[in-house]
Formats: C-alpha cells, sequence, structure tokens
C-alpha cells in the first residue's frame, strides 16, 4: 500500500447516504459527493478532544475559528476579508435557498449555467422564484461559458446569478480573463453574483484558484462566496459551511432571510473547520496528487476500453461527467446499476445524456468500478 488513501475502509452501517442507497445489493457507490476515505488525523484528533469534553450546548464560534477561514484565504488566494464578512451556514444547498428568497422576489429570476449542480436549479424553485438556464457551451473538450447563449437569456426579471467555480459537474476552473468576463457582465445588468467555491481546493495538477470576488471593488460589492472544508476534508456530515458577503447591505438581506428557518452550525462543525484550515494542508497535498491520478486512470481506461463514452478535460473536484449518449440508453443510470455501478443522474444536472462519476475513493474501489462499467459497455456491442 503507497497511500493512505489505498486503504479500503468499510462504510456500510455508518449512517452513509452514498452506501446506505444500495444496501443488500451489489451495487458500488460512485454518486452523491463525499469521499471513501478518513478526513485528516488534525482534524480527528482535533474532534477527540472536543468529543472528550462532553458538553455540546448551543454553539458559535471561536475566534480561532474564523481566523483560521481569514488566514487560509489570505495564505492560498491573498484574498484579504474582514471577519465581519464571514456567516457560518450549516450547508451551502441551505445558502443557495436563502439566497433565492434575499436577492430575486418572488417570480423574479435566478440565471445558471447549465448543466449545474441540481440545487442551483432547485432552491430558486423551492423558493417560487424562476431559473434562467444559460447552457455551456465546448471549446474542444473543455466547457466554457457561451456568452452569446448568456446574453440571449438574461434579461429584466434576472436579478441573480449562481455561479458555479470550479464548476460542478463540468471540473472547470475559470481562469482570470474569464471571471473578468463574469464580471463586466453581471455589472452590465446589474445583477448580484453568488460564487459557489466549494471545490476551490481540489484544483488539480497544480493549477491555481482566484476568488471572484478578489478581482475587483464592484464585485466586492455585488457578490458574496460560499466555501466550505466539506468537499476537500471529506466533512460533508458535520454540516458547516461559509457565505463571505463583504457588502453589509447584502449580508444583511441574506440573514434576514435566514431568521427563524437555518438551523446553526454544530460544535464539532467549527472544530472540524478549524483544525482543517489549519492544519490540513499536507494531507490535501497528497489527495490532490491521489486524486489527479485517479482521474487519469478513467481517462486512460475510458480511452481503451471505453470508446462510447465522452470524457472532457477535468481541471478541479472528484467528480467525472460522461457523456453515454452514444450508448443509446433510455435510463442511463438504471442500465448501470444492473451492471453494479451506481452513478448521478444527468437529468438532475440537466444533461439526461450525461453521468457523473464520483472517484473520490480508493484505486482498488475505482479499478472494480471502471471493471463493471467496462462489462456494462461490452453487453451494447
Ligand atoms: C457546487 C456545490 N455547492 C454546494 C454543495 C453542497 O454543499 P453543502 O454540503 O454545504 O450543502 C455541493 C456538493 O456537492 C456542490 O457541489
Amino acid at each position: 500500500m503507497d497511500s493512505i488513501f489505498d486503504q479500503v475502509h468499510e462504510r456500510r452501517h455508518t449512517d452513509s447516504q452514498k452506501w446506505q442507497k444500495y444496501e443488500g445489493q451489489d451495487i458500488l457507490p460512485m454518486w452523491v459527493a463525499d469521499m471513501d476515505f478518513k478526513a485528516p488525523e488534525p482534524v480527528l484528533q482535533a474532534l477527540r478532544e472536543r468529543i472528550d469534553h462532553g458538553i455540546f450546548g448551543y454553539a458559535r464560534p471561536e475566534p480561532s475559528a474564523t481566523e483560521a477561514v481569514i488566514e487560509m484565504l489570505e495564505l492560498n488566494y491573498r484574498w484579504k476579508v474582514d471577519p465581519d464578512w464571514l456567516v457560518w451556514l450549516p450547508g451551502l444547498v441551505v445558502g443557495l435557498n436563502i439566497a433565492s428568497r434575499a436577492f430575486a422576489n418572488e417570480g423574479e429570476a435566478i440565471l445558471t449555467n447549465t448543466p449545474i449542480y441540481p440545487p442551483f436549479l432547485l432552491g430558486p424553485r423551492f423558493q417560487n422564484r424562476s431559473v434562467v438556464k444559460a447552457p455551456m457551451a465546448l471549446d474542444g473538450d473543455r466547457w466554457v461559458i457561451d456568452w452569446e447563449a448568456i446574453e440571449a437569456a438574461v434579461d429584466e426579471n434576472v436579478k441573480l446569478f449562481f455561479f458555479c467555480n470550479p464548476h460542478n459537474p463540468c471540473a472547470r476552473v475559470f481562469e482570470e480573463d474569464e471571471l473578468k468576463e463574469v464580471a463586466a457582465f453581471c455589472q452590465r445588468h446589474d445583477l448580484t453574483l453568488c460564487s459557489d467555491e466549494i471545490h476551490c481546493e481540489l484544483l488539480l495538477d497544480g493549477r491555481r484558484h482566484t476568488p471572484i470576488a478578489s478581482l475587483s471593488d464592484d464585485l466586492n460589492d455585488r457578490s458574496f462566496t460560499f466555501i466550505a472544508p466539506s468537499k476537500t476534508y471529506n466533512l460533508a456530515g458535520l454540516g458547516c459551511s461559509i457565505a463571505i458577503i463583504p457588502n453589509p447591505a447584502l449580508r444583511n438581506r441574506f440573514i434576514s432571510a435566514s431568521r427563524g428557518i437555518m438551523a446553526e452550525v454544530n460544535n464539532l462543525g467549527y472544530v472540524a473547520c478549524e483544525a482543517a484550515y489549519r492544519d490540513g494542508g499536507p494531507w490535501r497535498e497528497e489527495l490532490l496528487d491521489y486524486l489527479g491520478k485517479n482521474r487519469d486512470l478513467i481517462h486512460e481506461f475510458a480511452s481503451e476500453h471505453l470508446p462510447e463514452a465522452g470524457l472532457y478535460e477535468h481541471e478541479a473536484t472528484y467528480l467525472s461527467w460522461v457523456d453515454v449518449s452514444a450508448l443509446g440508453l433510455k435510463d442511463p443510470v438504471a442500465y448501470f446499476e444492473s451492471h453494479g455501478i451506481g452513478l448521478s443522474d444527468g437529468s438532475f444536472f440537466d444533461s439526461p445524456s450525461h453521468v457523473r462519476l464520483n472517484f473520490g475513493c480508493p484505486r482498488s474501489t475505482l479499478e472494480e468500478g471502471l471493471k463493471r462499467l467496462r462489462n456494462a459497455f461490452e453487453a451494447l456491442r
């Protein structure tokens, strides 16, 4: 065993949504976005100490937790964030729903690029706001924003832009010139910008993330950014995420829209977040190396054994977006399940011709998943 990430952990009967879905069936779960890895040891140690204290009353972050977030943002992205800008949330899905209520009135619209992480579409709908979809385009095998489509889609009824960078599911890391175009677009149409950057610490091949809000004063005023340690350090079940809202007027609107309906972050979430951002760096470096190799394995395997599958340039995240339209299947997910592999359904992302494969798992698990995929593809030839 070369890496801690090679270790296979039993996740059945550990309240895992991912593994419960196929309980009792021989279907390898490679769908919802958490990883089959243990969190970094410094995080586990901080949690053990907190649990040993034994009292779990109503929580509020210690100043040291806020400092850990702010130091991480400055160290990694040279982004200077004021402690007052942070709004702690029990999850970013909640954040997307609150933002829909806060920055668009009922009947007004929220714009997003499709395909997209499903709560970008569902959040507005749950809050009686409409969604305007602007499809992304392909530049070779790389997804890009289609500026003609997005300009054609926007109108005066659109108040808010839900932007995802790095993009789930397209695995793109938008570069500074693309971000500047997003900035100019929002200014031109006077849109509030929600930049969901939850995957920003999962950039592969040494790429660098730029927080869009750090680019200009105008953006600092009209945008807010979502981050969380949950994807990177595998802490989703602890429910601790953060909205960074520099403009006090926007921040007050967001907080007002959340009053009485948003649960607080729990004690363990704060503790894990602080430890992850302070001491998780070396673990994350190893993780990125491992994920990069998993990504490479998928691409090599697909070019040899799954020639019908369409893959794209993959710059970030542990989520692979796969075009399976060439197989002509009515229900791709059900078909792959019948061959023992559980994938995410592209229809929820507004693209029924695709499936999403989660490769945040030990290499041996991924190899087994790929073997099952090959059998599924071969059965159709
Ligand atoms: C882009 C994006 N935003 C938000 C979330 C979920 O965040 P949370 O677990 O904090 O609700 C995910 C989870 O996969 C995601 O991919």
